[in-house]
């Protein structure tokens, strides 16, 4: 097995030991945002799924707790998610929190509820499980995310699960009893993947009185930088099912890098942000990756909007601003004139770090950007290239990667200058790169495996000069 070459990232969640996979039961509950994970904590291979769990009360530090729940004779305890019941709908207690999470056994699936009197510490699984069977024919029949849809006087519970090429919808009064009330499926594929982890939600559209909903979903396979990604579409949720406003060949992407998968949004936000976060990883090379004692990593929380662009209304993503408390040691420069073999930030080093930087497009920069985790043989580059108007991000040489053919890649997105002008922020800690470009119209998220001396920064221009309008950058590192 390869060892992993860095330390444990310090502002993103990893599990204790082991292996972990998709975020879980993201729910918001008495003052501490609860985050739940797939969980295989005797191997770093992905096996009998568990619950970990751990809860934090800023999106950024993280307490590990107990596992919540166990695989048992019904089957693993698949991806799902958690509500509260405030009303008592289901007949467990006020305010009692809920898991819905799909039970595999044997190739069959199906759902079921677990319920918690004490914040998450412990749980019993009810005993009328399933309470939600796959038909007959199907095999793919999993990772319920629910929400309760409407008033808190007047609504109805909502599902919405994935079903091979559908995401199917069911609502229920109590969390017990399910209706089928709709389907969004064939027609609308963009790969020939499995569909999985649904999450279904409204947003405004530039912070006016305008919504729509947004449904995200987990695609395996076929996805822009290879492997499994992050689908999503933009339309309208009646209370039963979801139409997207869009054809068939829009295909939008969460995210153009190929480490941003399963992602799951907290439900009961106290401020009513939308913050979801994603697996950091990916199916094709999930199992083989570098590792010492834990593998998996979740991506930074990302506050999610709505924007009008000219194509339509489209997802916006930024970190979220809790993160700003990470921040230590500080460099701004302004109004500099990037040239050829110049670099600004020759005199740092480091291995978590964010970087916000302001360029002004001139008319022959070939490319410019930044080079980041330098060292011997070493770099991951990411660049602009005003000519072709895209953002990549290389890790071809980012350190170890022979685990899989498929993991020296460069991974691209179209992206214009907004009025002569590109934002790129970007997040580096230990062995992920995230990058948010243009205020979050775009993101790239890649994991990297390089070594631990690698700690050189490099910003560059290529063939012309760049301009650069402002550039922060800061370490960051954790608070005791
Ligand atoms: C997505 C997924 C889910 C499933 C879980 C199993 O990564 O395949 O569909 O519930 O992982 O660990």
């Amino acid at each position: 097995m390869l060892t992993h070459p860095s330390s444990r990232s310090i502002y993103h969640f990893t599990p204790p030991s082991n292996w972990m996979n998709d975020p879980n039961g993201l729910v918001y509950y008495q003052g501490e945002y609860h985050l739940f994970y797939q969980y295989h904590p005797e191997s770093p291979i992905w096996g009998p799924m568990h619950w970990g769990h751990a809860v934090g009360c800023d999106l950024v530090n993280w307490q590990h707790l107990p596992i919540a729940l166990y695989p048992d004779e019904n089957g693993m305890v698949f991806s799902g998610s958690v509500v509260i019941d405030w009303k008592d709908t289901a007949g467990f207690g006020e305010a009692v929190m809920l898991a819905v999470f799909t039970h595999h056994k044997e190739g069959r699936q199906n759902q079921n509820l677990a319920y918690s009197h004490d914040s998450g510490r412990t749980w019993t699984k009810y005993a009328g499980n399933p309470v939600l069977s796959a038909p007959e024919h199907l095999h793919d029949f999993r990772d319920p995310k629910v929400f309760w849809f409407g008033s808190q006087a007047e609504g109805h519970w909502v599902m919405c699960l994935a079903a091979g090429d559908r995401i199917m919808f069911f609502i229920s009064p109590d969390l017990i009893h399910w209706t089928p009330c709709g389907q969004l499926g064939p027609g609308l594929i963009a790969t020939a993947g499995v569909w999985e982890t649904p999450d279904l939600f409204e947003l405004c559209v530039d912070g006016s009185q305008e919504t729509r909903w947004v449904l995200t979903i987990g695609v395996q396979g076929g996805c822009p930088a290879g492997g499994s990604g992050t689908q999503y579409f933009v339309g309208q949720f009646d209370g039963c099912t979801f139409t997207s406003e869009n054809p068939p060949e829009t295909i939008l992407w969460a995210d153009y890098g190929a480490d941003y998968y399963a992602p799951q949004s907290w439900n009961n936000e106290p401020s009513q942000r939308r913050i979801m976060l994603g697996w950091m990883s990916n199916w094709q090379y999930a199992n083989v990756t570098p590792f010492t004692t834990w593998r998996g990593m979740f991506s930074l929380p990302r506050e999610l909007t709505l924007t009008r662009t000219a194509a339509g209304v489209r997802l916006v993503q930024q970190p979220v601003p809790e993160l700003r408390n990470l921040r230590g040691e500080h460099k701004h420069w302004q109004n500099e004139t990037i040239v050829p073999g110049a670099n600004l930030l020759a005199g740092l080093q480091g291995d978590s770090f964010e970087i916000a930087a302001d360029f002004q497009i001139g008319p022959d920069t070939e490319s410019f950007g930044f080079r980041v985790r330098i060292g011997e043989g070493e770099q991951t580059t990411i660049t602009y290239i005003p000519g072709e108007q895209k953002v990549t991000l290389d890790r071809t040489h980012s350190g170890q990667s022979d685990f899989h053919p498929g993991f020296a890649r460069i991974h691209a997105a179209d992206l214009a200058p907004i009025h002569g002008s590109l934002r790129l922020h970007i997040f580096v800690d230990h062995s992920s790169v995230e990058v948010f470009a243009n205020h979050g119209q775009i993101t790239l998220s890649d994991s990297i495996f390089p070594s631990a001396e690698s700690l050189g920064l490099e910003m560059f221009s290529k063939y012309g000069a760049t301009q650069l309008n402002a550039l922060d950058f800061y370490h960051l590192e954790k608070k005791p």
